[in-house]
């Protein structure tokens, strides 16, 4: 079962049909939204993909307040073995042009005051999971196979630097991730993306470039564009999760 953890919902899905939606509960609380369930088409009884609205069914859960524990045990409980993380990001590179799609290869954390392990009380060495390669490169080599029948490019590069939110940076900070190596900021990715490692899902992030980040362009973040953005870089989203589950 593939999940996908998305910042607004799933719709306009040609080849697949919800099947039903569930209320979850796990020993870290209710996920963000209720679990959506999907099939192909042609056989109903067969789910391959199950969806978690990530900021609330109302969109109104900032990044910090996110139950990001509930996720992904929730997605675990449903049977979940891959889950593609769906986000929106500013850009600090030209290499990462406003309306790209990308699968980022690194993250610099600079988040804080998040339930951010399921490891809170150690029972073995084991549990200080191995971190070096945050993004699973053979899942992110399947989305890239995926993305490519679509005609659409998606090259797995860039560090994913996770900043707290909900405000965006300000300039000097965004200066900052830029010194220490940052590609690509977005406030989601973290700790959603090592819970999933401590749980053995394989994980990656499809991350879409809405917005030069602060300073880079201009004095402000205008919201306008952003929507404008996001509303078309959503389309080709959709295509590359059909395609997904479709291999
Ligand atoms: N910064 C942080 N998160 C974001 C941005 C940004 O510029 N754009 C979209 N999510």
């Amino acid at each position: 079962m593939l999940g996908v953890i998305g910042g607004s919902g799933i719709y306009s899905l040609s080849t697949l049909v919800e099947t039903r939606s569930v209320e979850a509960s796990t020993d870290y609380g209710a996920p963000s939204s209720p679990l959506v369930f999907f099939a192909q088409e042609q056989s109903k009884a067969d789910e391959r993909l199950c969806f978690i609205a990530r900021h609330g069914a109302d969109h109104s859960i900032p990044p910090h307040k996110v139950n990001y524990r509930a996720n992904i045990q929730a997605m675990v409980d449903a049977g979940v073995k891959r889950i593609l993380s769906v986000n929106a990001v500013g850009s600090c590179s030209e290499d990462f042009a406003v309306g790209k799609l990308l699968l980022p290869t690194q993250i610099i954390d600079y988040s804080y005051g998040r339930e951010h392990t399921f490891f809170d009380k150690l029972q073995s060495f084991d549990d200080h999971i191995d971190f070096t390669l945050p993004f699973d490169r053979e899942w992110q080599q399947t989305i890239r196979r995926a993305a490519t029948t679509q005609n659409i490019d998606l090259p797995a590069a860039g560090t994913y630097a996770c900043t707290q939110g909900p405000r965006f940076e300000t300039a000097a900070e965004v200066q900052r991730i830029i010194r220490d190596g940052g590609d690509v900021i977005g406030m989601t990715v973290m700790p959603e993306a090592a819970l999933a490692k401590e749980r053995g899902i394989a994980y990656a992030s499809l991350s879409m470039v809405v917005n030069a980040a602060a300073g880079l362009q201009g004095d402000a973040i205008l919201h306008g564009d952003i929507d404008q953005v996001l509303k078309t870089a959503s389309q080709k989203i959709m295509q590359v999760v059909e395609s997904c589950v479709a291999h």
